[in-house]
């Protein structure tokens, strides 16, 4: 089996100042401003990946940059020759950015193909921990959650897809907060539910996709303001049956964990795979694959900026 796997792609959409409200303004003058000429080879990314062998492409969240349905538009427009029934996405913090992407579910209506099943979680009300996630004037003046975590205020999403016998979970982290605020908090219920579906799935085995990343290299640790605030503890839920390997992007820099008695499954960056790298961000895209003795081993495509083309090189791997 070939995953390959793209992240945090920001494609740079020109959108007009006049029509932003606050958040959307600070983020994306800090896009304009910031990193948009860092996100350039998005068509070559396209191209390269349309000639590539592989069985379930992921696509683990940010594709736009302040949820704006423009953006929606043109990202679907251009990740179109890669759209297929092999393709399993989820969101990124940066396509929950506004309140209005969240109650329209403007990520959810662009690629709803490509998002699996939906999965119901029983909660008391949920209607209530949706709109309690939506609307909290205390957090927004705050700009941070309180210590103790409120999970009312994490999102329920659960998806679900088979592709090529082989099961994949999407998760969203996100939550919505001031802009600058990219902290992330997964519902336990959501990793609770993941563990007794897998209970009685025929395929055993399975993919875990979710933007925030759950473990980072000890000289890429994240601020409270930027990591998911409970995956200590998401972890040791997980441990009783823990997926092959865990997807996601957000830091941007690649990066592959081998499965440890700690962490027993693989943790794999893609983040970002249209970013052009530097010395503090090591862009790129994976491939995880599946010889046939059963082994799982990672292949790393980095951008030559030389010759305009993605090109095999080391992955950067923590053991
Ligand atoms: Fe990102
Ligand atoms: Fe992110």
């Amino acid at each position: 089996m070939k995953i390959l796997h793209i992240s945090d792609l920001h494609f740079p959409t020109l959108l007009n100042p006049f029509t932003l409200r606050r958040k959307s303004l600070v983020g994306y003058a800090n896009f304009y401003l910031r990193r948009r000429k860092k996100h350039l080879q998005h068509k070559i990314l396209v191209e390269t990946i349309r000639n590539l062998n592989y069985d379930a492409l992921i696509i683990s969240g940010d594709i736009t940059n302040v949820s704006h349905p423009k953006e929606f538009e043109i990202a679907k427009e251009i990740l179109s020759p890669i759209l297929d029934e092999r393709t399993f996405m989820i969101p990124g913090n940066h396509d929950r950015y506004t309140k209005k992407s969240i109650t329209e579910d403007y990520f959810e209506k662009s690629f709803s193909e490509y998002l699996g099943v939906k999965i119901e979680i029983d909660v008391q009300n949920p209607m209530e921990a949706h709109e309690a996630r939506i609307t909290e004037p205390e957090l927004e003046k705050r700009g941070s959650l309180t210590e103790s975590f409120d999970f009312n205020r994490a999102s329920l999403y659960l998806r679900m897809k088979t592709i090529a016998s082989m099961k994949f979970i999407g998760w969203d982290s996100n939550l919505l907060l001031p802009a600058m605020n990219a902290q992330g908090l997964l519902h336990p219920l959501v990793a609770q539910k993941t563990l007794d579906i897998m209970s009685q799935s025929k395929e055993g085995e399975y993919m875990l996709v979710c933007h925030h990343p759950i473990w980072n290299p000890k000289d890429r640790q994240e601020s409270n303001h930027h990591k998911m605030r409970n995956r200590d503890s998401i972890i040791q839920i997980l441990k009783s049956n823990p997926p092959v390997a865990y997807f996601h992007g957000h830091l941007h820099t690649n990066w592959v964990k081998t499965p440890d008695e700690n962490v027993p499954f693989y943790v794999i960056n893609s983040a970002s795979s249209t970013r052009i790298s530097d010395s503090h961000h090591k862009s790129g895209f994976h491939f995880f694959n599946r010889d046939n003795k059963n082994t799982w081993n990672t292949e790393r495509y980095i951008f030559n900026s030389h010759n305009q083309k993605f090109e095999l090189s080391n992955s950067i791997i923590y053991s």
